[in-house]
């Protein structure tokens, strides 16, 4: 039986299209998936739309929608982006299904029967925008307008009849829970953040609305409608249907892959919530930083947008995947732009195109394009032994841009062998040293692609499947291309720019 890993991407709001943020935490998450796929994990792969709220229904009304149809256009954009990222996806959520409702529902009543929840009034600031209540001293004025400080979006003044979750009894259970799993938020500078609002103090939270009705009902108070992050946060657990498989369930999640403006939901109201339920906590939670269009967020409301449909179809999803991927250190902020994008680009036609076109080139010219014989005292080269664990570590540090670089040293190198051996040059070389300098750097090309289909999976298992390999996982890394196998020449592997 093959261990479970379960991975999740946020879950987005289908208020408008899809932009570049979206497509990086969907990207990034499923570069860790595919990761745990060679390791030999049985991947569970959850993305997909928050549908609920204030937010979704006002987006539908801008357009005279219907609020269920505009959904369901929306979030099949949303869920057309994962093919069109190359999402290994196992799932794809929406909060308007009845597997989500039903355990919502399921959820409330379990917090309810533990008594960790009650019936008052709230009043406070709101914003929609960030479906999030704010106190007064998380507040600005702004030209006679009220803004949350964090988002910088506006709030209006609500007052209703509201359920409250015991929130304030588990300051001190998080701050415990997170001094006893040092890992469990990261990286560190965002998990110092969440310890130091959990150590201000906890306050009860608002967790049901009455003044409208585009959301899950409460059991037993239909007029009522759940908050929608609690909703949302639940999301998790209702596709691993862990009410009724329990143990079975792929929950608790490993990983949850988050943008650093969500961090506090899933830091503290996440876990929180799950305690009082008595379920386990998700693993870890690691939110990464900006992508930024100049020096400011890209996002919808700013109107600064990059789409990502038109980069993959100028660029490609590989080379969009590669870029984001090394060129934006995972956690921190990172600027983009099409110029940077190119220089990428032209490195990697540089040195791993190259590298693959001249031994390619040599292979089809002297041994009719088929793997060559090596000689009989070809002793296996260090050069084509992987030692996994170099690679793991970035990986396990959730250092995914130091993960590409690795690779691309490994490729420096092996080009660097190449150009020292010079099998084109037959006036230093016998055939069978040719036939050995050949046959490493196959399997060394081999091996380069299988550690980098993670980020490009399209290019490397078209490369793959030319050496032969239909599937392949860690384990292809120690086996070398059988003699006599025919290889085909690809073509251009990275156009350059
Ligand atoms: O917050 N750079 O949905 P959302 C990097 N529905 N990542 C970005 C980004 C940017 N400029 N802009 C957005 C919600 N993101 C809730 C989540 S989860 C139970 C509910 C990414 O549509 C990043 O992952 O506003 C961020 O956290 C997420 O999109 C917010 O998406
Ligand atoms: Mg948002």
């Amino acid at each position: 039986m093959k261990k479970k890993f379960y991975i999740t991407t946020p879950i987005y709001y289908p208020s408008g299209k899809p932009h570049m943020g979206h497509a990086y935490s969907s990207i990034l998450t499923d570069i860790i998936a595919r990761f745990k796929r060679l390791e030999g994990f049985q991947v569970f792969f959850l993305t997909g739309t928050d549908e609920h709220g204030l937010k979704i229904q006002k987006s539908a009304e801008k357009v005279k929608s219907e609020t269920i149809k505009y959904c369901d256009d929306l979030s099949s954009i949303f869920r057309k982006l994962s093919d069109q990222l190359c999402l290994s996806n196992t799932d794809f959520i929406r909060t308007t299904e009845n597997r989500h409702k039903n355990t919502v529902q399921k959820l409330w009543e379990l917090l309810s029967k533990k008594d960790q929840i009650y019936l008052s009034k709230y009043s406070g600031w709101y914003s929609i925008s960030d479906e999030a209540y704010y106190s007064n001293d998380e507040i600005i004025d702004v030209e006679g307008s009220k803004k949350a400080k964090v988002s910088g979006s506006l709030v209006e003044w609500m007052e209703e009849e509201s359920y409250f979750f015991k929130l304030s009894s588990y300051e001190n259970k998080l701050l415990d829970y997170y001094n006893k799993n040092p890992d469990f938020i990261q990286p560190t500078s965002r998990k110092n953040e969440v310890i130091s609002f959990v150590k201000q103090g906890l306050k009860d939270l608002s967790i049901s609305r009455t003044t409208f009705d585009w959301g899950i009902k409460v059991p037993g108070h239909k007029k009522h409608i759940v908050y929608v992050w609690l909703d949302a946060l639940t999301n998790y657990i209702s596709a691993s249907n862990y009410f009724k498989c329990g143990q079975d369930a792929p929950w608790p999640a490993d990983i949850h892959i988050i943008g650093k403006d969500i961090l506090r939901f899933h830091a503290v109201y996440w876990p929180a919530f799950l305690m009082a339920a008595n379920i386990p906590l998700p693993k870890k939670i690691f939110s990464h930083g900006w992508i930024l269009s100049g020096e400011e967020k890209m996002s919808k409301s700013k109107g600064n947008i990059l789409d990502p449909i038109e980069i993959i179809e100028h660029y490609g999803i590989d080379e969009l995947r590669y870029y984001l991927s090394k060129e934006v250190v995972f956690g921190a902020d990172g600027k983009i732009n099409n110029e940077n994008l190119e220089i990428c680009i032209n490195d990697l036609a540089n040195n791993i195109g190259n590298l693959s076109q001249r031994v390619f080139t040599l292979i089809e010219k002297y041994y009719n394009s088929k793997m060559p014989e090596k000689s009989q005292n070809y002793t296996r080269s260090s050069l084509t032994m992987i030692n996994t664990k170099d690679f793991q570590k970035y990986l396990y540090n959730l250092e995914i841009h130091n993960y590409v670089r690795e690779i691309n040293k490994y490729s420096s190198k092996i080009n660097k062998y190449v150009n020292d051996n010079e099998p084109w040059n037959r006036k230093i070389n016998s055939d069978e040293n040719i036939r050995n300098i050949l046959y490493t750097s196959i399997n060394s090309l081999k091996n380069i692609f299988i550690l980098l289909s993670p980020i490009m999976p399209k290019k490397s298992n078209y490369f793959l499947n030319l050496l032969g390999l239909k599937s392949y996982d860690f384990n292809t890394l120690d086996k070398d291309i059988p003699s006599d196998q025919k290889l085909i020449k690809p073509g251009i592997l990275f156009k350059k720019y």
